[in-house]
């Protein structure tokens, strides 16, 4: 975009936009929505993936449609243009419009033929309303509209938004009106803003101890699942990206814990998985969002044989609805592209869960201290602020970490990816040795986890082969630990009593400080970064 607009300085008083690239086609400004018709009359934004546009295409071209762009999109506006030459009304065109597409979508269409009226329907996308006392809103996120409003509806597959002077009306796919539930959303808007902070990662980052606290509040709502869950035999996580991380301390701790055997499936991979399912086995899909379309394919999936449990931040997001249970973690809305308080809040859920299920109360009630832990780990920013200067000339680093410190390393290493776009790997400390440790030397920073407990000792030993390698060594570790202090070149270092058992809830969150300085120290701007989006609807 060459231009900015402020929506306030904008005439009228209805519109439509789309805030991030095509999924289809490459990114640039003839690709970028709304798409209009021919007439430059009607135009449409969508979310999602058409699977029958080059079809769709080829139909229109032959019919004498002309197109400007490469996305999927496009081929909206030209159907609905096309029924509205047959002499159809714009809502009546969208909806033989929708009966020709295959794939998933959110859309929203205006057309200046009928003014000061917006129609939207989903499938597979998510899609919410807003109503404020004087405005209505269409979008595919509540955190997007949460500034505005806290009130939203929740429409469901196939029906249609009306919105017009007369408010908004919701239709089924025969034209009927619904009466829809009006949800109230426990989220100011404050908790939204960015307030004083910077950016929101760091604003995410310092309300962790308020994410822990208030999920520690769901406790009686896990254990009623729980109670309600009677016996499982076989527990499967499914998730993407940072929830994946989370899936995997779960699948640690619960083998741990309960010793009930658990496995952590990426939700792309899933129909790998989908056909060992059976009644027996709870499927617990993790996502912030509660909408990544990877995971909501891999829960229509597995409801169909097994009890489902979605962990989810989003209230009202699609997994809610799909999902037989649901635990909502109580992390507030998250504005960041990089999951920071929402990971440790699926952490805390996950803790809770696997801590109840196993009866080890005693875990249970050292969970209601990492609060203070982590706000222990909040006062070193300063000096993690003024490390990140000497890492930040890397070209690439490894994050080690063995038994509960692995996730803890590969989400160390995904959120520096992700945010100041240095090439970081997270290994299984064990595993280095089996290939990676070659590419070891002294130009290459290592961090390693290491917190006290059982995996201590083998843990040292593979910074030592580092160590041998020249590699820059940069320890999590406890406070008083005079070994790993010596050993390396620099340390992070926590309270003793965090051990690695509670390691992730903790020790996490000094690589996220870390990320976020070597994002600044790099001039990056961490809440926004490039090719990556919040929710993966496509
Ligand atoms: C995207 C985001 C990641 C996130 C992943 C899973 O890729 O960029 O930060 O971890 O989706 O999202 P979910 O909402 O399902 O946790």
């Amino acid at each position: 975009m060459d231009e900015k607009f402020d929506l306030a300085d904008m005439p009228g008083n209805f519109g439509i936009a789309h805030v991030r690239w095509p999924s289809t086609g490459i990114a640039s400004k003839i690709n970028a929505h709304p798409h209009l018709d021919e007439n430059d009359t009607i135009a449409v934004v969508h979310n999602g993936t058409l699977k029958n546009y080059d079809e769709l295409k080829g139909e229109l071209i032959a019919e004498g449609f002309k197109f400007k762009s490469t996305t999927d999109t496009e081929v909206i506006s030209h159907l609905i243009r096309k029924y509205m030459n047959e002499g159809f009304d714009l809502e009546h065109a969208f909806r033989k419009t929708i009966e020709r597409l295959e794939g998933s979508y959110a859309i929203v269409v205006i057309s200046k033929e009928e003014n000061n009226k917006i129609f939207a329907t989903r499938y597979q996308s998510p899609l919410k309303i807003g109503i404020s006392d004087d405005a209505y809103f269409v979008s595919s996120d509540i955190p997007a509209i949460i500034n505005y409003t806290r009130q939203i509806i929740l429409p469901a597959e196939g029906e249609m938004i009306i919105l017009d002077e007369n408010g908004v009306r919701v239709h089924d796919e025969n034209d009927n009106e619904l009466e829809k539930e009006i949800v109230l959303i426990p989220w100011t808007a404050q908790m939204a803003e960015k307030g004083d902070y910077p950016y929101y990662m760091i604003k995410e980052i310092l309300k962790q101890p308020d994410a822990v606290e208030f999920t520690l509040g769901e406790r009686d709502n896990i254990q009623k699942i729980i109670d309600d869950l009677g016996k499982i035999k076989n527990i499967c996580f499914v998730a993407c990206g940072t929830s994946y991380h989370a899936s995997l301390t779960g699948k640690y701790l619960i083998q741990h814990l309960a010793k009930i055997k658990t496995d952590v499936v990426l939700a792309s991979e899933f129909k790998y998985t989908a056909d060992t399912l059976d009644e027996d086995t709870l499927v617990v899909f993790i996502s912030q969002s509660g909408e990544t379309l990877d995971s909501m394919n891999a829960l229509r999936i597995a409801k169909e044989t097994s009890p489902t449990l979605a962990i989810v931040n989003n209230i009202g997001s699609s997994m809610t609805e799909e999902a037989k249970y649901t635990i909502i973690t109580q992390a507030g809305p998250e504005k960041g592209v990089t999951a920071t308080k929402t990971y440790i809040a699926q952490l805390t859920a996950i803790y809770l869960f696997a801590g109840l299920l196993a009866k080890d109360y005693e875990l249970v009630d050292r969970l209601y201290n990492v609060p203070d832990y982590i706000r222990e780990v909040l006062d070193k920013s300063k000096e993690i602020e003024i490390l990140s200067q000497r890492y930040s000339f890397a070209d690439d680093l490894f994050y080690l970490g063995r038994g509960f410190s692995y996730p803890i390393a590969l989400e160390g290493a995904l959120k520096l990816k992700e945010i100041s776009l240095i090439h970081a790997e997270g290994y299984a400390s064990g595993e280095l040795k089996h290939g990676p440790l070659a590419l070891i030397n002294y130009t290459i920073p290592v961090i390693v986890i290491l917190p006290p407990g059982s995996d201590y000792e083998d843990t040292m030993v593979n910074l030592e082969e580092v160590k041998a390698r020249k590699a820059i060594i940069l320890s999590v570790c406890a406070e008083g630990d005079a070994k790993g202090e010596c050993k390396s070149r620099d340390v992070i270092t926590i309270n003793p009593k965090v051990d690695e058992i509670l390691a992730p809830l903790v020790y996490t969150v000094p690589l996220q400080l870390l990320a976020y300085y070597v994002t600044l120290e790099k001039g990056h701007n961490p809440d926004k970064p490039e090719n990556l989006a919040k929710v993966i609807t496509v």
